[in-house]
């Protein structure tokens, strides 16, 4: 029997269409309920347009979508009734959260790129100058980024309206851990100490968290899976450490035009991931290179030294066994078929090239 009609393969994708069914209904909620807001704005005050299309180009512009197909994963894992229009609501919120956090990062980042389109701060430069507008284009730009990251946050809340006090309690504590997450980024960044185990713990709470651990526990609760938090919460906290440390080397060894942003920009920004703080706090010869007041190294010096020093492979390292871990997490707790299923979604999160 060929490899693809086996049994095994067989549930396996099942569990895969089941998830993607839902997955396609999320992507229709999102549509709907963006297209209506608009329609309703351009009547009320029609250059307010301007604003909602940050939100409306951020989803409109693709992405992986792995908030939303973690969260259902976890939600018909734990046996919850695919039928159940609050789990298209809460994968949805989380999909427009993501959005959010992404309009948001780029200002503070300073990022020209994002899903290979110019990002809205730099779009609404532009257009500023194009207008011959007064004041400052760049604080123009980055005031309407704002505000549409700030507008995709309350339509995700809205789009949670109907949901149970847990879903809500667990929502407002992965909220919190991604704005304390980029807090502590942008604050180790200025800072620029290295310091490998607070690398990994921002790593986690300003993106594992809300992008596999909650996630997973939300679509947990929603289906009343209590029993299964436990293996989540250990899987999706592995998962997610994976998906971050992967996104730190896609920055440094990955091709922009597959990531669809800008390459090198940690670097830039001196941002203090696992990899700059092991570099940093580990290996004389990176750290000569950063000796000197002010003194911005060579990329290419730096790129070749991570390399060469093994601090590239180190990372490799952690990635690998945190994948393995997350395997163990769940081999028991579940299904044989969403064991499979998870495992391949580990897969694909911690060895994505875009
Ligand atoms: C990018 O997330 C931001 C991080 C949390 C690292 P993704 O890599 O999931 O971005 P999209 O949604 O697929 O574009
Ligand atoms: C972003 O981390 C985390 C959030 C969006 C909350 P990064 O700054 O590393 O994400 P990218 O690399 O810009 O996508
Ligand atoms: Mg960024
Ligand atoms: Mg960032
Ligand atoms: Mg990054």
């Amino acid at each position: 029997m060929p490899s693809t009609l086996s049994p095994r393969n067989m549930t396996d994708a099942s569990a895969r269409q089941r998830r993607d069914r839902l997955l396609a209904r999320v992507e229709q909620r999102i549509e709907e309920f963006l297209a209506a807001e608009r329609r309703r704005w351009a009547a009320v005050e029609p250059v307010s347009v301007e604003l909602l299309d940050c939100v409306v180009g951020m989803f409109g512009s693709g992405g992986k979508r792995m908030r939303p197909a973690f969260c259902i994963a976890g939600y018909l894992a734990a046996g919850g009734d695919p039928d159940n229009p609050v789990i298209v609501d809460v994968a949805a919120a989380l999909e427009l959260l993501h959005s959010f956090a992404l309009l948001h990062d780029d200002v503070m980042d300073d990022s020209e790129r994002r899903r290979n389109r110019p990002t809205a701060h730099v779009l609404h430069e532009e257009l500023h100058g194009q207008r011959g507008w007064r004041g400052e284009g760049r604080r123009y730009g980055e005031a309407v980024a704002v505000l549409g990251g700030d507008l995709a946050l309350v339509y995700a809340e809205r789009l949670l309206a109907d949901c149970p006090t847990e879903v809500r309690r667990i929502w407002g504590e992965l909220c919190t851990e991604l704005m304390v997450g980029q807090f502590l980024d942008v604050r180790s960044a200025a800072q620029f100490d290295a310091d490998p185990e607070r690398s990994r713990w921002i790593a986690l709470l300003k993106s594992g968290r809300y992008t596999v651990s909650r996630p997973l526990t939300l679509g947990a609760a929603l289906a009343g899976g209590e029993r299964f938090l436990e293996a989540f919460e250990e899987y999706g906290l592995a998962v997610g450490e994976a998906f971050q440390l992967r996104d730190d080397l896609l920055d440094v060894f990955g091709d922009p035009d597959v990531t669809g942003k800008p390459g090198r920009l940690d670097f830039q920004q001196h941002k203090m991931t696992l990899l700059m703080s092991l570099a940093l706090r580990d290996e004389p010869a990176v750290q000569e290179l950063f000796s000197g007041e002010g003194r911005a190294p060579d990329p290419d010096v730096l790129h070749r030294l991570l390399i060469a020093t093994g601090v590239r492979d180190r990372v490799e390292a952690v990635i690998e066994e945190r994948v393995v871990a997350a395997g163990r997490a769940i081999g028991e707790a579940l299904t044989p078929e969403w064991a499979a299923e998870l495992l391949s979604m580990a897969t694909e999160a911690a060895y994505r090239t875009g």
